[in-house]
């Protein structure tokens, strides 16, 4: 069973009735309160347990796995990973699609199951459709065509040079995964675009604020890179851009630090109006 988020490592442990997960997850992804103070509740009802990890994540994943005999999901390497893709997601463009123009698809990358999963088929079925990836600006890895390290099973050897911390959770872990590596070999990707995080929070905050599509971090990523190919198309190019999260996961997060708990002036008076 493929764990499909980037943004922890999981290990299932199948006991008597349930399987039971237990999760690396990486310091600074929400407020460490909220971690603990979410997944306790969890941990009471279905006997998982949080490690919040200063060790690197595949690290402690792979430990726990080794110690405990634990089935590891291995979801940056795992073809079952981006086969899914392929006979899901890839299936809804595919007949979304059918008989309509679609000039580019516009994806980032977290394990690259998606980009791997669903460009295979449109590079088959829509040899048209230009694959557009996008990437942080902090962390350019696939842009600095520096290889990545990696063990023989296709994990990460060490961390790649050109990644720096970055507030797109869900997009590029510290190292290009194999099944994102793959896409690349394989010539799917037509360009690479690079985000700031500053800009895929503002895109983030638009789309709920314009559009009423509340998403999460990487999804303002994914449209901020598909506007820049659209300023850069003619009228009329159809452009697909996955925006992979809602947006009520990051309450606690950056994408919100500007929302204060209470009311503003403006707010209060649009309440007292009524
Ligand atoms: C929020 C978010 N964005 C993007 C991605 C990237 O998807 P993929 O892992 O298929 O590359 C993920 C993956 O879990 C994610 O959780």
């Amino acid at each position: 069973m493929p764990c499909h988020s980037a943004a922890g490592c999981g290990a299932w442990r199948w006991s008597w009735l349930l399987p039971r997960r237990e999760w690396a997850l990486p310091r600074g992804l929400h407020p460490p309160t909220r971690i603990l103070g979410c997944f306790r509740s969890v941990a009471e009802v279905g006997g998982h347990r949080i490690d919040v990890a200063l060790k690197p994540l595949l690290g402690v994943a792979n430990d726990l796995a080794k110690k405990n005999g634990w089935f590891l999901t291995r979801q940056f390497e795992n073809e079952a990973n981006a086969d899914y893709h392929s006979r899901t997601t890839a299936r809804e463009i595919v007949n979304d699609f059918n008989g309509e123009r679609l000039d580019y698809w516009v994806t980032g990358f977290g394990t690259g199951g998606t980009l791997k999963g669903v460009g295979r088929v449109l590079e088959k079925e829509r040899p048209e459709v230009k694959i557009i990836l996008a990437e942080p600006a902090d962390a350019p890895m696939v842009s600095s065509k520096t290889a990545q390290e990696r063990n023989r099973d296709g994990s990460p050897a060490s961390r790649h040079p050109a990644w720096k911390p970055h507030p797109i959770q869900g997009w590029s872990p510290d190292f290009i995964p194999k099944l994102t590596g793959d896409a690349v070999e394989m010539s799917l990707v037509d360009r690479v675009i690079t985000i700031p995080g500053p800009v895929a929070i503002k895109a983030s905050q638009e789309l709920a604020r314009k559009e009423g599509i509340f998403v999460g971090i990487s999804a303002g990523a994914t449209f901020a890179a598909a506007l820049e190919v659209a300023n850069g198309a003619p009228k009329g190019t159809t452009i697909l851009a996955m925006l992979p999260d809602t947006g009520e996961r990051y309450l606690s997060t950056p994408l919100f630090a500007d929302i204060q708990a209470e009311m503003n002036e403006e707010e209060t008076a649009l309440a007292k109006s009524v």
